[in-house]
């Protein structure tokens, strides 16, 4: 069954049973086994991409630990949004990110995604989108960045789930096919 599929019957399953899906997804080793997207990028040979949302730096180094990336430009405000960080803890995430990113060859951007794009430069490998998951931003980052990404790169991201219904109304309005792979990752591949 592929994952569209599955998100589909999760989402018509009763909530305890949802809740139950996402804390095995949480706990059970072999159901992480790495982001979907990042095992796609691989076999690019990526040089160039952004990650939108870089929290404490931990998909970011895993990124860098993966590729030979030549730059990698980070995009985040660390700032408080709604519903997502009430503890400030965003404070503390930017200072491990910086710590564990220093010895590579990253930017970063300490803005809203939408407020970055003039920074970042065009024919990037790919776009990851993790920031804010309500839906007007992953509406507006999807249609702001994917002209920044090369023809045959990817542009995607984290949370096409149904804990995150906004993710998946952007995702899928956007109107290019979505491929699914693990840990809730989607991609669309640029068209030419
Ligand atoms: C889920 S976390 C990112 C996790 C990270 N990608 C990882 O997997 O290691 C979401 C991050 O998005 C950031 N964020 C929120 N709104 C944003 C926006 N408009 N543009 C860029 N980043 C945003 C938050 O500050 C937070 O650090």
């Amino acid at each position: 069954m592929e994952h569209r599929q599955w998100v589909e019957l999760y989402a018509m399953c009763p909530k305890p049973i949802q809740w139950l899906a996402s804390i095995l997804l949480k706990v059970v080793p072999t159901m992480r086994t790495g982001r979907g997207m990042l095992k796609e990028l691989y076999r690019l040979h990526p040089q160039v991409g952004v990650e939108i949302g870089i929290s404490t730096g931990v998909n970011a180094l895993t990124m860098l630990k993966m590729f030979s990336l030549s730059r990698l430009f980070l995009v985040d405000p660390y700032q408080f949004y709604k519903g997502i960080d009430k503890r400030g803890a965003w404070k503390h995430a930017r200072q491990c990110a910086a710590k564990s990113l220093e010895p590579y060859n990253v930017t970063f951007i300490f803005k809203q995604a939408s407020e970055a794009v003039d920074e970042i430069p065009n024919n990037l490998d790919f776009v990851y989108i993790d920031g804010n998951h309500n839906y007007e931003f992953v509406k507006q980052d999807i249609a702001n960045y994917y002209p920044k990404v090369r023809e045959g790169g990817l542009l995607g991201g984290h949370d096409y789930i149904p804990l995150h219904p906004g993710v998946i109304k952007a995702v899928n309005e956007f109107g290019l096919p979505v491929h699914c792979g693990t840990e809730g990752d989607w991609w669309f591949v640029k068209e030419g």
